[in-house]
């Protein structure tokens, strides 16, 4: 089999290191792998040596025609894979999902075409993903978790039980989504951010806990706390200036 890995940059070539390791355990020693990506030169070599660029990404689409040919998604953000997607409309059964071998993958776990799922992932039990899925390095999705298609987890986020990511959401490196919460579609949450409400679709939430990102907006300063008996201890008002 020859696999077509779509996107040669960093992220694509992690996708490829992740399918030889699923390939080797498989025994599929025989797996030719190479990359389709518009910004690199035909003929070249990626950085890490996984294979040749053949191409720009167009090529998958007579590629994929072919019975021993599979395409894997080497693009890590939600909108750019909707858009190689929509654009070379190709069957999509080519489209193989991979899970690196270290990553653990409990019972009743479903996976959509195009999916993957990185190096030390761990995804409990009940969990359901869609099409072109992205579970990076060391994420978690616990109990009842569900992904929509091309939503993409960036590594070390961590969804607690019961929590749904809507299609196309991106979710920051280091993130934490608290049990049972609905992160609305095309919703960002930044790198750390800590989402403790549901988040709405189409918006971009940081910080701890996390709020939306509202751009250009004045600075808000703390209101004064009222005198009393509430008032804030001298080691803590240095935090209100
Ligand atoms: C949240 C995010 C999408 C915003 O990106 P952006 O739209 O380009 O925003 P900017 O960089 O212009 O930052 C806008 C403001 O948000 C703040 N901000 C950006 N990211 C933040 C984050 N993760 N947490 C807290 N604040 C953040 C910036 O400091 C800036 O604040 P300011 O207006 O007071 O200066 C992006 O910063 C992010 O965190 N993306 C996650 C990417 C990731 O995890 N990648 C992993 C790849 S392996």
């Amino acid at each position: 089999m020859r696999y077509l890995v779509v996107g040669a940059a960093g992220h694509g070539q992690e996708v490829a290191w992740s399918l030889r390791e699923e390939l080797r355990a498989l025994g599929e020693s025989e797996a030719e792998i190479a990359f389709l990506d518009d910004a690199v030169r035909a003929g070249s070599e990626v950085a890490c040596g996984l294979g040749p660029v053949l191409g720009g990404v167009e090529l998958a689409r007579r590629e994929a025609a072919r019975a021993n040919t599979r395409l894997v998604m080497g693009v890590g953000l939600p909108r750019t894979k909707a858009a190689i997607v929509r654009r070379l409309d190709v069957p999509e059964h080519v489209w193989t999902p991979v899970v690196h071998p270290s990553a653990i993958v409990g019972p009743n776990v479903t996976m959509g075409v195009g999916t993957y799922v990185g190096p030390g992932a761990v995804l409990t039990v009940n969990v359901q993903l869609g099409r072109f899925v992205t579970i990076n390095t060391h994420c978690l999705v616990a109990h009842g978790g569900v992904l929509g298609d091309f939503a993409t987890l960036h590594p070390d986020a961590h969804l607690s039980g019961d929590v749904a990511i809507g299609q196309g959401c991106e979710v920051g490196a280091g993130s934490i989504v608290i049990p049972g919460l609905t992160v609305g579609e095309w919703a960002v949450l930044g790198a750390g951010a800590v989402a403790v409400d549901h988040v709405s679709g189409g918006r971009t939430h940081v910080g701890v806990p996390a709020r939306e990102l509202v751009r250009g907006a004045v600075p808000q300063r703390p209101l004064p706390l009222p005198l009393g008996e509430n008032q804030p201890t001298r080691s803590l008002t240095r935090f209100l200036r």
